[in-house]
């Protein structure tokens, strides 16, 4: 009898539990949210000879445009990157995770800059820096100076090639910055207690970063005027002025630092921008997004989610809860992330997932793929696509649940790599040893906000087209 009562109980609880999923469905619905994207295939392949400029660049003084580097959008690009060489991109993507692989290992000093010796330099050259590829124009020293910067949320000193290179620059291709001839750069003394890289040339206080790629720069620690737009000019700038620099940069003048380390600019511009800056990435190497310094504009509809210090109290932890492909959760554990975290990154290419979760996210994708036909990989992707002769397609949603309750849904260039029409492939990839990290094909046209002292890293949808 308590048997049966029970059984009458579990299916009145089924009941109302479907009952509840199959409203919410019916709401979701009715709310225009549909758990998939459709939309015409050429849509992934833009124009290679436009660029297009976002209509949604926050309006404040503070707010400077971020472009592709090999993109329609950027001035440093040559009539060979016409057509982008995504080998090339995959593999420094993968000498990228090396290198957080190894910055996380060796637990850097907090600053993340220390002192490199002559004989480390000698052993690295030829070597790689992963390809932190969305750069920004910024103004150094006075009168300015205008140099791309490769905008890194993995570094945190800012840094740029300088004149008279004693060590050895990469070219670049702006003229190279010379602070002999700025009336706002200031050396910084050795006998400064800033100054604890341990090194010195002639009593001014020497930098170097060793990346873990072994790309490197070394100079001298300075100071200096920042300026992002006409009206906005941040004095006094701790930066790096580089004298020795290898590695592959492209043709940037070097890295706009905006990690979480006391180095970074937004944390020395804490009084002026609150430690909060937002950015969003571009639909397409054809489009411009935003990197946008302080509170002003930010959209209401930003969700949080508490920046987490596992696995490194030096870059930005996220904490990664559930997965879900158009209506389906994966069926991963919280267990999944648990043991190496995962950070979010400006400059990694493609979202790394525990291969556990990879394979569960492919196989679902699969699943609601299958009218489509497959075609062989490519670098590290498995799952592509040959969409020739597709006009309109149909891809499921995917979406990010996070820590706090907040769920981040990928915009609709955010979960496919398209190589070409005949290749076209899920842009994540299987990595154990490493936490997970939410790369930035992943994070286009989100609006991003590092609200840092705050402690919060927020996320809405359409930050830019
Ligand atoms: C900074 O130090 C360098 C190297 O010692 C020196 O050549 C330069 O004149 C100094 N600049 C200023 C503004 O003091």
């Amino acid at each position: 009898m308590s048997v049966m009562k029970n059984f009458l109980n579990v299916i009145l609880i089924l009941c109302v539990c479907l009952n509840w999923r199959f409203t919410e469905g019916a709401e979701k619905k009715e709310s225009g949210k549909a758990d998939s994207y459709t939309f015409q295939v050429s849509f992934l392949f833009p124009s290679s000879s436009t660029c297009v400029l976002s209509s949604k660049a926050p309006n404040t003084k503070s707010s400077i445009r971020v472009v592709h580097m090999h993109g329609t959008c950027s001035h440093l690009r040559s009539n060979k990157d016409a057509s982008l060489d995504h080998d090339e991109i995959l593999r420094c993507d993968q000498a990228r995770v090396e290198s957080i692989r190894s910055k996380l290992s060796k637990k850097n000093n907090a600053d993340g800059i220390s002192m490199i010796k002559s004989t480390e330099l000698q052993a690295t050259i030829g070597k790689t820096l992963g390809s932190a590829n969305y750069i920004v124009t910024v103004g150094i020293g006075t009168p300015k100076h205008d140099l791309s910067l490769v905008f890194d949320t993995g570094s945190d000193l800012t840094w740029t090639q300088c004149q008279p290179c004693l060590g050895s620059c990469y070219s670049q291709k702006e003229p190279i910055f010379n602070p002999s001839s700025s009336s706002s750069y200031h050396n910084v003394s050795c006998s400064s207690p800033i100054c604890k890289t341990g090194a010195c040339s002639a009593s001014n206080c020497v930098y170097g970063i060793l990346y873990g790629d072994n790309s490197f720069t070394r100079g001298f620690l300075s100071k200096e005027k920042i300026t992002l737009t006409n009206s906005d000019v941040l004095d006094d700038v701790y930066f790096g002025c580089g004298e020795y620099n290898k590695g592959l940069f492209f043709r940037t003048a070097g890295i706009l630092g905006l990690g979480r380390g006391k180095f970074s600019l937004p944390s020395q511009a804490t009084t002026t921008y609150n430690n909060i800056f937002s950015y969003c990435l571009p639909s397409s190497p054809s489009n411009t997004g935003h990197l946008t310094f302080g509170s002003a504009g930010i959209s209401n509809s930003v969700k949080f989610t508490p920046i987490s210090s596992f696995p490194s109290p030096s870059s930005y932890g996220i904490n990664i809860v559930g997965i879900s492909v158009g209506d389906k959760e994966l069926e991963i554990t919280p267990a999944s992330f648990s043991t190496k975290g995962a950070i979010i990154d400006s400059g990694t290419v493609i979202t790394r997932l525990p291969t556990k979760v990879y394979a569960e996210l492919r196989r679902v994708f699969k699943e609601k793929m299958s009218s489509y036909k497959a075609t062989s990989g490519r670098s590290i992707f498995d799952t592509c696509y040959d969409f020739t002769g597709v006009d309109t397609m149909t891809i499921p949603k995917i979406a990010f649940s996070l820590g706090g309750g907040t769920v981040v849904e990928l915009g609709r260039m955010g979960i496919l790599y398209p190589l070409t029409q005949s290749q076209v492939c899920l842009a994540f990839a299987g990595e154990d040893d490493l936490p997970a990290i939410f790369g930035n094909v992943q994070q286009k046209t989100l609006e991003i906000v590092y609200d840092v002292a705050g402690g919060r890293i927020g996320f809405a949808s359409n930050g830019c087209s």
